[in-house]
């Protein structure tokens, strides 16, 4: 992929390999005419959410420029007490292609998902195409982080995203647990920091990768009533 870098670069490579862009989300984003705007496809930043009582959607906007296939990852923040929070992704969008594998995938989640867990939708109007990953029976589990500033991570849902045609393409991360919980997710591969408007400072990112805070991780919030 790099054929121009000449090794002495590699170390380079690896220290900025978390340079992603930090946001975090301030808990307004949940419709899809709010939805959090990624500023474009080309810079690799990092979304994080809180999830808290009750647990609701967050949505999230990204103008998609071109047909070349634009991956997003979703996982947890190193805290035991969530890596068992299974967030769905949903992908909408009125130009998106559907990938020839996706039925099948879908199929084959569906039956392994437990018919005990009540299936969360969040509201999208008419005439747009809906994609859905759930990452609950998910086998990727891909450990990352930046050591220097104790940050680590797990990465448990990866899907590549294609539109036909230019368009606005809606990421949904829909909690299918009403549960106090941090999930990530993340877009663009140009690992350049950049000091961007909004962009969150180390000290917030450094409190929202800790366990500590209260009300507690994990907790599970009172029983959504139905
Ligand atoms: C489309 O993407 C290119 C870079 O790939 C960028 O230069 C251009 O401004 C983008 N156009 C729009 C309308 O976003
Ligand atoms: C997650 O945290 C545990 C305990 O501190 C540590 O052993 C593990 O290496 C961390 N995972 C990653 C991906 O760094
Ligand atoms: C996404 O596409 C890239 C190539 O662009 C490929 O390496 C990767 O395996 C794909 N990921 C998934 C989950 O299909």
């Amino acid at each position: 992929m790099f054929p121009y870098l000449s090794l002495s670069f590699l170390p380079l490579l690896a220290a900025i390999a978390t340079a992603h862009r930090p946001h975090i989300d301030d808990g307004t984003h949940t419709s899809m005419s709010n939805a959090w705007i990624w500023p474009d496809t080309i810079y690799a930043r990092d979304y994080m959410m809180n999830f808290e009582c009750p647990s609701l959607a967050i949505f999230t906007k990204v103008f998609i420029n071109d047909t070349s296939p634009h991956t997003f990852n979703l996982g947890v923040p190193n805290i035991t007490s969530i890596y068992d929070f299974r967030p769905t992704l949903w992908i909408v969008g009125k130009t998106l292609s559907i990938p020839e594998e996706y039925h099948k995938e879908q199929a084959s989640k569906h039956n392994s998902a437990s018919t005990e867990v009540p299936r969360f939708t969040p509201y999208i109007p008419q005439g747009f195409t809906t994609l859905e990953y759930p990452s609950e029976g998910s086998s990727l589990w891909h450990g990352g982080g930046e050591s220097s500033v104790g940050i680590s991570f797990y990465t448990y849902l990866s899907v590549n995203v294609t539109v036909e045609e230019p368009g606005d393409v809606w990421a949904i991360i829909q909690p299918t647990e009403n549960r106090r919980a941090r999930v990530f997710i993340t877009l663009g591969h140009n690992e350049q920091r950049g000091d961007e408007d909004g962009e969150s400072n180390q000290l917030d990112m450094e409190a929202w990768h800790s366990p500590t805070s209260w009300p507690r991780i994990g907790s599970k919030c009172e029983p959504w009533g139905i």
